[in-house]
Parts: C-alpha cells; sequence; structure tokens
C-alpha cells in the first residue's frame, strides 16, 4: 500500500481535530461570567475539597487539592480544555468507577523495609511505576508548560511522554529534562509527514515512538465547544485572553510540519487522520525507536499489535476525550493482559488518581500507568512546584499501599493481591 500526499479535504475536520488535543482558541465576545462559571462546574466530577484552596503545592492532602486551584487559576475555556470529557462524559465517571470492580487483598507481617519502587519498560529505567501522559499544549496551563513539567520530571525522576502537540519543542524539553523523554505521535496517513516526525524524534535520541491511534473522528467535546460561539469552531465566547496565548504561529506541531509540506492545515481531510495495521507495520519498519501503540481497548486489537511486531502498549480512551460509552480502561485491562501473555509490556492510562489505582493496575498485569489530568491541575496550580507535588503524592499513596499490601518491590506485585467484587 502507498501513503502519498493526499488532496485536501474538510477544512472543517481538521478544525475540529486541532480543536480536539492542541487546544486553538481565539477571541470572541463574550459570555456572561455566570455561564462561564456554570459551564466549568459541570466538568468532570471531582474530589475538590469544600473549603480554602491550597496555596502552596506542600498543603496538598491528595491530587484533587490541585483540581481545585487549576479550577480557579486558569481562564473557564482551559480549565474546560483540561477537563473536558464527550458527549454525555459517562466514559469520564466510568474511568473512576471502574476501580470498584476490584478489590486488594493485603498480606500481613512482610518485612518490607527497604521498599523498592523502581522497575524498568522497554529499556527505560523508572524510579516509579508511574508516567506523565503526552498532552497536548500545556502552555494552556502554565507559560513554561512542557518545559515546567520536564523540570518536574527531572526532580521526581519520572517518565515524560511528550505529545507532537506540544506548545514547547522536543528540544527545550529535552534540555530541561536532562535526559531523553518519549515522543507520541500524532500522525495523518501522509507519510513525509509521519516520517518528519520519526526522524525527528529519533535524532533527538528518543528510544520510544508512542503512536496514538485513537485520534479517528472527533468525539464531540460538549463542554469545550459550549464555550465557543456558534458557527465557528474556532472562536470562544471568553475574552481576550486567549488570543494572546495563541498567537497565529502557536499551532501545533501537525500543523507545523504539514505546512511544511505545503498543505493547508486547515484543509486536511479528518479521513487522513484513520491510520491502518499496514500505517504500523510501515512505521515499525522505518523507525529505529520502539514502537509503543497507545489507544488500544480490546483483546484483539492487543492480540493484533503483538503480531505487527509493536514493543508495547498503552490501554487508553484518552481520559474519555474522544469517545463516549467505552468501558473503564481498567476493566479491559485483564483480558488484554492475558492476551498479550507476557509477550510485550502493557502500559495503562485514562482516571489513574490514587496510589491504589497504580498498584490494582500492576497486580492486574500493568507494567506501568499514565497520568494525565492530575500534573496538569498541579501545572496550572503552581507550575513545575504543583506537577512534583501532584507527583509526590501518587508515588508516596503508591509506596503506602506497597506497604501495606506487603510488597516490598514492583515485581512482587502480583494477581495474587487483587479480586473481583
Ligand atoms: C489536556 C489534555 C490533552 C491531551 N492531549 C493528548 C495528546 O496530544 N495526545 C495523546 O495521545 N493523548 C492526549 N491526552 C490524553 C492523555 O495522554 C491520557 O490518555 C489521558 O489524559 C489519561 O487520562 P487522565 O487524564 O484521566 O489521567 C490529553 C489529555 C488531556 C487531559
Amino acid at each position: 500500500m502507498r501513503y502519498d500526499l493526499q488532496p485536501v479535504g474538510s477544512r472543517r475536520s481538521l478544525l475540529r481535530f486541532l480543536l480536539g488535543s492542541p487546544l486553538l482558541l481565539a477571541a470572541r465576545p463574550m459570555a456572561s461570567t455566570q455561564e462561564l462559571l456554570e459551564v466549568v462546574a459541570q466538568c468532570e466530577p471531582d474530589l475538590s475539597p469544600v473549603g480554602e484552596l491550597i496555596t502552596s503545592p506542600k498543603e496538598a492532602i491528595n491530587v484533587f487539592d490541585f483540581q481545585a486551584v487549576a479550577k480557579q487559576a486558569l481562564s473557564p475555556g482551559h480549565y474546560a480544555y483540561l477537563a473536558t470529557g464527550v458527549d454525555h462524559e459517562r466514559g469520564l465517571h466510568a474511568n473512576r468507577a471502574g476501580f470498584g470492580r476490584f478489590a486488594l487483598r493485603p498480606r500481613r507481617l512482610v518485612d518490607v523495609t527497604g521498599l523498592d519502587t523502581t522497575t524498568k519498560v522497554l529499556g527505560t529505567k523508572l524510579s516509579c511505576p508511574i508516567a506523565l501522559a503526552p498532552a497536548g499544549m500545556q502552555t494552556a496551563f502554565h507559560p513554561d508548560g512542557e518545559v515546567a513539567v520536564a523540570r518536574a520530571a527531572k526532580t521526581t525522576d519520572q517518565l515524560q511522554i511528550l505529545s507532537t502537540g506540544s506548545g514547547k519543542s522536543l528540544d527545550e524539553v529535552i534540555n530541561a529534562r536532562g535526559e531523553s523523554v518519549w515522543y507520541m505521535v500524532a500522525t495523518p496517513r501522509l507519510w513525509p509527514v509521519t516520517r518528519l516526525q520519526l526522524l525527528h524524534a529519533e535524532e533527538a535520541g528518543c528510544p520510544v515512538a508512542v503512536l496514538t491511534i485513537d485520534y479517528v473522528g472527533f468525539g464531540s467535546q460538549d463542554r469545550l465547544r459550549r464555550l465557543r460561539g456558534p458557527g465557528d469552531p474556532f472562536r470562544i465566547r471568553e475574552n481576550k485572553e486567549c488570543r494572546s496565548c495563541h498567537g497565529a504561529s502557536e499551532i501545533s506541531q501537525i500543523g507545523r510540519i504539514l505546512t511544511a509540506f505545503g498543505h493547508d492545515p486547515l484543509e486536511v481531510a479528518s479521513d487522513l487522520f484513520t491510520l491502518d495495521w499496514d500505517y504500523v507495520d510501515r512505521i515499525r519498519d522505518t523507525t529505529s525507536m520502539k514502537l509503543v501503540l497507545k489507544g488500544i481497548l480490546t483483546h484483539e486489537d492487543a492480540s493484533l499489535a503483538v503480531e505487527h511486531g509493536v514493543d508495547g502498549l498503552i490501554i487508553s480512551n484518552h481520559g474519555a476525550r474522544q469517545m463516549d460509552n467505552s468501558i473503564s480502561t481498567i476493566e479491559i485491562l485483564p483480558e488484554i493482559v492475558s492476551a498479550v501473555d507476557g509477550r510485550i509490556p502493557v502500559m495503562i492510562d485514562s482516571g489513574f488518581r490514587r496510589g491504589t489505582d497504580v498498584f490494582t493496575a500492576l497486580a492486574l498485569g500493568a507494567s506501568a500507568v499514565c497520568i494525565g489530568r492530575p500534573y496538569l491541575w498541579g501545572l496550572a496550580a503552581f507550575g513545575q512546584a504543583g506537577v512534583e507535588g501532584a507527583l509526590t503524592i501518587i508515588r508516596r499513596e503508591f509506596e503506602t499501599v506497597m506497604r501495606h499490601m506487603g510488597t516490598r518491590d514492583v515485581a512482587s506485585i502480583t494477581a495474587d493481591f487483587v479480586q473481583s467484587t
């Protein structure tokens, strides 16, 4: 199969794609503050504390303390971008509710002195099995965006996966991280564009390319769309602050690359974002990086991924931001682990907020967990210090659970420690 540059298609589709992830907002008058706050209030159900907001990361009791501050700190549009699900947002609820299907079985009187949370995934050493999921346009949450996150990943020694839609360049992020990151590729089915992204990451020394495979349609992010005026998806009924963050130059890297190849990024058809297994093969055969697929949700696709020589998986429903009504990722994990049967590492994300969540996934066979919104709440609330704060809390919670469970290291976390309820 050949993958040439394709003729242009629907302008609206790409507009929606670009809006769906690396947020591109522009100014328009005007909804009342009350109206905007009501939209924000409907965003992700949370455990935000009732009462005073924390004023420093050290005061945080759990990651939801950062969410509460983020909600106040961000403009309604940016908060909606961070929080939004799709359609009825059943997926957001399901991702959290899924953890209720499993209970932990602690073992007592086990010596856990010298607790060891380190592990290794695809050759990358992790200080604990919690990684930072890729998220586009983090400069919407803090001016330092992905660079602040990279600094926090450095001080906490955690794996960062950088989105193609990053608000900062790969080089800036690697400099701030002090070592390489995994690079998430979201590519249209335009081989020169894909190749350029892969080369860019290879040359920067990224050991792993994470191919996001669920950018295939444009789920209706109602919360976010409600902030837009009718007719023009680029316009948001908010304030001039949007234009100051999203100048014309700040289009996603996909947009920049498409432009470099002579495509009008606003004119590329959404069909082009539909990849297939042949395209995965082509990427696998071309790149020297290890290839991880992000967005697998069934054992059938997990088995196909192994057959196609993929190096690893991230089970993900994109934090319930792409399609509604999918089962929670934690509930799918066992069937996928069983299908993969240890042949490649299986990572997971979507809805992880607590150390117990991380432990449950590991007990069910995951190699590591990625978190999205919690570290972005930290970023929005306090920049680098907030990211460090959120990561430290989840990690501390995970260590506490390990102690309770009688597991001294990551390898000893097995299926014996979890049961279905
Ligand atoms: C604001 C935001 C932007 C995101 N951008 C991307 C992206 O560019 N590429 C991608 O593969 N996933 C993206 N995701 C999804 C995350 O990688 C991850 O799958 C999800 O956030 C995990 O769910 P959680 O937020 O409930 O932890 C984004 C998520 C958020 C919240």
